[in-house]
């Protein structure tokens, strides 16, 4: 199969690299860019694991090509914390309500969240809890997680809860 030079703006950077028509943008990222924080697990839209930024959505990096996202902004879970290494909101409430275990399905629920929250699409409680339903934890119980996605309704936008 023939392959696609394919340019797209990663976690602030400009990307290019080549990749077959065939290849999901969660492959491209992980093989071709490095951002291995994009996590695989079901490869067909149910785990959520592979979540990822897409100009300003939350999608399933799975469920995409990369030549889909030709020309877009793409953040991974390696381009929310500052420069300092201060942790992005979503990532300290998750860390304070002890919302994770292993860590799998950790950088999709915390892509999910923080486009959620994103100044400008602020879900309310409801909506951030409805989301997390589409990802699939084996260790946590959801109730770390929970109460992080209500801490993080309860603040304003792009603010620490
Ligand atoms: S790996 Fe994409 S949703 Fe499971
Ligand atoms: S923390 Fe292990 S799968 Fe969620």
């Amino acid at each position: 199969m023939s392959e696609h030079r394919i340019s797209m703006t990663i976690n602030g950077l400009r990307h290019v690299s080549n990749a077959e028509a065939r290849v999901s943008l969660s492959d491209f990222l992980r093989g071709n860019a490095g951002c291995t924080g994009v996590h695989i697990g079901c490869e067909h839209g149910v785990c959520g694991a592979c979540t990822v930024i897409v100009d300003g959505l939350a999608v399933r990096g799975c469920l995409m090509l990369a030549v889909q996202a030709e020309g877009a902004e793409v953040t991974t879970v390696e381009g929310l914390a500052a420069g300092d290494g201060t942790l992005h909101p979503v990532q300290q409430a998750l860390y304070d309500e002890f919302a994770l275990q292993c860590g799998f399905c950790t950088p999709g629920v915390v892509m999910t969240l923080a486009a959620l929250t994103a100044p400008g699409s602020k879900a309310n409680e409801q909506q951030l809890l409805a989301a997390m339903s589409g990802h699939i934890c084996r260790c946590t119980g959801y109730q770390g997680i929970r109460r992080a996605a209500k801490k993080l309704a309860a603040a304003p936008a792009g603010e620490q809860p």
